[in-house]
């Protein structure tokens, strides 16, 4: 019998990889991740995982089956945990007050509910998913005023692993957060999650707070490192133009130690689950409160990302002679970033609809995005549409085209045989680096016309 049992609702991004690391490390804890879809469970449980994260497959051999559980039965993982992680989506809202910006708390208020009515003995609650600052409020008001056998603690304890190096940054975090009622029961609750943790993370990493200062860390976490992206994205609009380098000026302040060098590499634009979503967020919080100067503030940071996009996008437009109608485009990358099969906000979902809207015919390769997802995400594409293409290789995606463009930083493009695709593309041959990661000096050698974000012109 184990002594503490985990819960986690919900079976995705975060759920998933974060339990499978709890039960690697803490084998005196069963955890037991459910979720109502059934098809995500049987993945879950599979040799096929759900989601592609380097390093996953083989924590969730490890534990599962042993103390590491997907289950579809949602009541019975709740009667049974103590602990009951909430990891389920909070899309942005898309209808009613708030669409486009608010989350969507339908389903954490869905999840809370069901807590509330078969939940028995005192259960601490754990908001993982990204949410706006006082939900966890809401979600013990809603436990307390409908159970009549439940004791809740609320603690907000938000994730900060970014995709791709999901497994790398839930074994080593630069900290966990965790945040709970100042009350001694609170206080007890929070103590009982940094045991968790503590397993396997210094202690001086994992810091506590109030519940509130927990919850807006997070979406203050991403708007500042989507505010850098944004900021180094509209130095490279100016270094086009100037002559100057975008990777010399972001190496040149990075050196400066109270700037830093991460997150300063320009790109078509940062896509992603969270970025926009969370700033989004936070607008529409600061619009409630009353401070439409600070919301106007973090919104122009998704204002500059569209902006990226669009003039990348023209950009390629303006360079084919002002016309791309007929023409074969090969798109290399449609994740949001490399090492993920996710689309969700990918840039190249903005380019490739763009040059559809040119009348283009775009040719779309992706290592580990399935041809389905390339054609779904591109909504209003026709199946029968021969306007959008999915290839097999870069090179089948080059062959034929007019201008190819990096939009995702898959290391495997930057040593393509470019001599070969040359001979294939049409002339002039027009390459356009949306990731600044192909060897530029090379291929125009080679005799490509290369354009990259934030790079001056070649004379
Ligand atoms: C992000 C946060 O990093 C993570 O802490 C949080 O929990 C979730 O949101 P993620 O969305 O997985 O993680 O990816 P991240 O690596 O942060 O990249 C986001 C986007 O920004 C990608 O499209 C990436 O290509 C882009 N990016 C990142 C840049 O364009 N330039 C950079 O310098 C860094």
């Amino acid at each position: 019998m184990y002594k503490t049992k985990i819960t986690c609702l919900g079976a995705g991004y975060v759920g998933g990889p974060t339990m499978a690391m709890i039960a690697a490390k803490c084998p005196h804890i069963e955890v037991t991740v459910v979720d109502p879809n059934k098809e995500r469970i049987e993945a879950w449980n599979s040799d096929r995982l759900p989601i592609y994260e380097p390093g996953l497959d083989e924590i969730v051999r490890e534990a599962r089956g042993r103390n590491l559980h997907f289950k579809t039965d949602v009541e019975g993982a709740i009667r049974s945990g103590d602990i009951i992680f909430v990891c389920v989506g909070t899309p942005t809202k898309t209808y009613g007050v708030g669409a486009g910006r608010a989350a969507d708390l339908k389903y954490i208020e869905s999840a809370a509910r069901m807590i509330a009515r078969v939940a028995e003995g005192s259960k601490i609650i754990v908001e993982k998913s990204t949410i706006p600052v006082k939900t966890a409020e809401a979600i013990l008001t809603i436990l307390r005023s409908n159970s009549t056998h439940g004791e809740f603690q609320v603690l907000s304890n938000p994730e900060f692993l970014a995709e791709g190096t999901a497994i790398a940054d839930l074994q080593n975090p630069d900290r966990i957060l965790i945040g709970g009622e100042r009350t001694p029961a609170g206080d007890a609750a929070v103590a009982k999650l940094v045991d968790v943790y503590a397993r396997w993370v210094p202690r001086e990493r994992i810091i506590t707070s109030n519940l509130w200062s927990s919850e807006l860390s997070k979406l203050v976490a991403n708007a500042f490192l989507a505010q850098r992206i944004s900021s180094i994205n509209s130095i490279s609009a100016l270094c086009e133009v100037t002559g100057a380098d975008v990777d010399e000026v972001a190496n040149a302040i990075g050196k400066d130690s109270r700037i830093g060098p991460k997150f300063l590499k320009a790109s078509v634009g940062f896509g992603g689950s969270c970025f926009q979503k969370d700033i989004l967020n936070l607008v529409y919080l600061c619009e409630h409160f009353g401070l439409p100067e600070v919301a106007a503030y973090w919104e122009s940071v998704v204002k500059m990302n569209d902006w990226q996009k669009h003039r990348f996008t023209k950009q390629i437009v303006r360079t084919l002679f002002n016309t791309v109608s007929g023409k074969r485009i090969a798109i290399l990358g449609f994740a949001f970033k490399k090492d993920t099969n996710d689309t969700r906000e990918s840039a190249a979902i903005s380019v490739v609809r763009g040059l559809l809207e040119e009348n283009a015919t775009v040719v779309v390769y992706d290592p580990k995005v399935p041809a389905e997802e390339i054609r779904c995400d591109v909504l209003g594409i026709d199946k029968e549409d021969s306007r959008l293409l999915v290839a097999g290789s870069a090179e089948e995606a080059a062959d034929g085209a007019h201008a190819l463009a990096v939009l995702t930083e898959w290391d495997q493009f930057k040593t393509l045989d470019f001599a070969k695709i040359l001979d294939g593309m049409h002339k002039p041959a027009f390459v356009f680096d949306g990731r600044n990661i192909l060897p530029r000096d090379a291929m125009q050698k080679l005799g490509f016309e290369v354009f990259a974000i934030g790079k001056p012109a070649a004379a």
